[in-house]
């Protein structure tokens, strides 16, 4: 992998899961604190990388996720401004837009010009050489590692009632079709490998080139879509004028809750849906997806609205405005708003020039030292096991890029840990790092609320307060009488399916607290396996010692989880996987030797808006499938079913990881084994699947039985600016 890309996503998670991703991490996201807790050994590898790039320390500094503009401002103040070298001789070209690009990236404060980034990376030239590179590294770890490429050929199954609609994909067959196109420029090219990995629609999957995602175009109108009177229709959430003023009305919150009538020409809702099924890939669910376009309301540790991904993104807009058809009671009125367009993270102010530089400072991949030695050291006894390491998956990394929307003065905030005002229904209990605990108000008192936003945890070996915490608030909201439970998921990309496994027997401490999982098993899989036994244990993700069997129980001591695979027919072939496995779990801290928890399947239920993803999904889809407990999902297409999750996949690596973590073994693989991205990015995949039964025979991500909510929700006006409007509806619907 490419340093530059690996430190991007550690700017976006802060340094130190870099090096998660560097120690082959199966697994999904993870914050900043918590892993900085966890992996105090790998930290120092974080730091060294740092050291050796040189544009990318300005990228870890300036710290991230919520608001691009911000940080940029942030990063370009506290640049000197280095003239740009001007020798009268080799001056920019006028018309080399990325050299326009340059000049008003260097301008504290203002905005990029959508003609130079539009310009600047249509002037990429194809480079035969380069697309070749970054071809045979897709395919190759697509074609061996990638746990759905075979089933993504024939999709999910179908049943009725199944909220699922995804194009069938054939993921080589259109590598190769895209390896004989003869393409205009780079960034045509490399923006048909990004679509063609979102088209599978699983948030584990994407290729993503930053070259071409160094500025965000964002709407200052934020939508959504409540159900009002019966019927659906786009709305106007909120008018975030920090981001323009230009085009508004004089009163730009006259426009909140105005009907969205069309958006340039088409229906508001089609033009909505269009945009997010090509770019989202967050689920296989058409609701999901157009969930994740639009604002919506969540905890991470604090109450916040994300702008959705219609208002706020990174694909290059068809023009440099939008129109708007607008209903505001009676009155019809039409706007025409141009896009904000400003420079991402992955901008680097004042180190290119024109559009050669351009080229070699954002988008090629300098060869990296990372990649060579990260792996030659012996893994202490204390270092995590693979699977307590964590790499985000892209879905939620897209998600946390697009920051949270201004909020109005006075607004929600949870400054104090009091209640804010966004919760109005409940009482604040406790706030844990992966939780916020509540208890209803009045009659409904006897249900209480956890607000699971994420498993990011750190490995409680460390520290293990995000155990004891979640422990804790669970034990607070028992002692207040709370014989109800309701566990809002909403907005959670995963983390640690360490946790995942904690909350299951937590809650439910004589079951199984796990779905067996496997992975591919082909002749390259076998070979790694062969080579990790020999090698260090805990080195690789392809060394059975790390896995449990299914079967025996019993933690492999040999290599016969790949040597002695199982056939399946997946996508019209017959494909081999490892044996049924599962991570090894045991904590210390469980059984509960006092106030064990005392709710039954039939006292819990679960409400998302359908975004419960990865280790979410190990906890969502548990309860619902194996005890049976009630879940809703909200908002989505009305009329339709409504998934409460997405994304199961089994584990998320990336391309890197898996470079990485052959070389640890010293694996060579030949012709078809994984190589590094030529550019700066990344190739993110799921190496793993799990299985809803255990005699199913199909993983629950293409298993379309099980993503249905039992419970549709429409979203109203109301919940969805306070999600405890709806936790007082289920909080009734127990008592029915
Ligand atoms: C919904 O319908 C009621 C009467 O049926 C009406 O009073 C109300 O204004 C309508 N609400 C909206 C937002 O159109
Ligand atoms: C699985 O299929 C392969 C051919 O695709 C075959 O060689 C192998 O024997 C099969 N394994 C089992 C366990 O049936
Ligand atoms: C799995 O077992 C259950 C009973 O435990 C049965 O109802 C179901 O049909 C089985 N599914 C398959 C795919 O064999």
């Amino acid at each position: 992998m490419k340093i530059a890309s690996i430190l991007t996503l550690a700017a976006a998670l802060c340094a130190v899961s870099v090096n998660a991703a560097a120690a082959a991490a199966p697994h999904s996201t993870t914050t900043t604190k918590h892993v900085a807790k966890a992996t105090s050994t790998t930290t120092k590898h974080a730091k060294a990388t740092t050291t050796t790039t040189k544009n990318h320390k300005t990228t870890a500094k300036a710290k991230t996720t919520a608001n691009a503009k911000t940080t940029t401002k942030a990063k370009t103040s506290t640049k000197p401004a280095t003239k740009p070298a001007t020798k009268p001789t080799n001056a920019p070209k006028a018309k080399d837009p990325c050299a326009t690009l340059a000049q008003e990236g260097k301008k504290e404060g203002l905005s990029l010009s959508y003609a130079a980034v539009k310009g600047c990376y249509e002037a990429q030239p194809f480079n035969a050489d380069l697309a070749a590179k970054t071809l045979a590294a897709i395919e190759n770890s697509l074609g061996n590692f990638y746990a759905f490429v075979d089933q993504a050929k024939s999709g999910p199954t179908t049943v009725s009632g199944s909220p699922l609609q995804t194009a069938k994909v054939d993921i080589m067959g259109q590598l190769a079709k895209i390896k004989a196109t003869k393409w205009k420029n780079d960034y045509e090219f490399q923006m048909a490998l990004t679509y063609l990995t979102l088209s599978a629609n699983d948030g584990h999957l994407a290729y993503t080139n930053n070259c071409y995602r160094t500025a965000t175009f964002s709407q200052p109108l934020s939508l959504y879509a409540p159900v009002v009177n019966g019927t659906q229709d786009v709305r106007v959430f909120f008018v975030d004028t920090t981001v323009t003023k230009s085009g508004l009305p004089k009163d730009p919150s006259s426009l909140l809750d105005c009907k969205v009538v069309t958006i340039d020409g088409q229906p508001a809702l089609k033009a909505i849906q269009d945009f997010t099924d090509r770019t989202s890939a967050i689920s296989k669910d058409p609701g999901v997806r157009l969930n994740d376009a639009l604002a919506s309301t969540s905890w991470y540790s604090d109450w916040s609205t994300s702008p959705g991904g219609f208002a706020k993104r990174w694909e290059v807009p068809a023009k440099s405005s939008m129109d708007y058809t607008l209903q505001c009671g009676t009155k019809t009125q039409k706007l025409t708003i141009p896009w904000a367009v400003e420079p991402s993270d992955n901008f680097e102010a004042n180190t290119f020039k024109d559009r050669a530089t351009y080229w070699n400072v954002q988008c090629v991949a300098s060869p990296s030292p990372y990649d060579s030695n990260i792996h030659t050291r012996a893994l202490p006894d204390t270092e995590p096991a693979p699977e307590k390491r964590v790499i985000v998956a892209p879905a939620v990394r897209l998600f946390r890029e697009r920051g949270t929307i201004a909020l109005p003065k006075g607004g929600p905030r949870n400054g104090d840990g009091k209640a804010p005002s966004i919760i109005t229904q409940a009482t604040h209990l406790f706030t844990a790092s992966t939780t916020i605990f509540y208890q209803l108000k009045g009659s409904s008192k006897n249900t209480c609320v956890a607000v699971i936003a994420t498993e990011e945890a750190a490995n409680f070996q460390y520290d293990a307060s995000d155990y004891t915490d979640f422990i804790k608030g669970m034990q607070l909201m028992q002692s207040k009488g709370c014989t109800k439970l309701i566990l809002d998921m909403t907005n959670n990309g995963g983390g640690s399916v360490d946790f995942a496994y904690f909350v299951n027997q937590l809650l439910f401490p004589t079951a199984k607290p796990y779905f067996a999982q496997d992975l591919r098993d082909n002749s390259l899989v076998q070979g790694a396996a062969k080579m990790a036994i020999k090698s260090t244990r805990g080195l690789s993700i392809f060394d059975a010692r790390g896995y449990v069997s299914d079967a025996t129980n019993k933690a492999y001591k040999d290599g016969s989880m790949f040597t002695k695979g199982v056939n399946y027919s997946r996508g019209g072939a017959t494909v081999t996987f490892s044996q049924r496995t599962y991570f090894e779990h045991s904590w210390p801290f469980l059984p509960l030797k006092k106030n064990a928890l005392k709710w039954k399947p039939k006292d819990i239920s679960i409400i998302t808006n359908g975004f419960c993803g990865s280790a979410c999904t190990m906890i969502a889809t548990r309860f619902a499938v194996v005890h049976g407990i009630k879940t809703y999902s909200i908002g989505g297409i009305a009329k339709r079913p409504l998934s409460y999750f997405s994304f199961p996949g089994g584990f998320v690596m990336d391309n890197a990881a898996i470079v990485s973590d052959l070389r640890s073994i010293q694996f060579k693989g030949g012709k078809t084994a994984p190589v590094s991205l030529p550019i700066m990015g990344y190739l993110n995949l799921a190496v793993g699947e799990i299985y809803a039964k255990d005699n199913s025979t199909l993983p629950i991500e293409y298993d379309s039985q099980w993503f249905a909510a039992n419970v549709h929700l429409d979203q109203d006006p109301v919940s969805a600016r306070h999600p405890d409007q709806v936790w007082v509806k289920i909080a009734k619907d127990f008592s029915k």
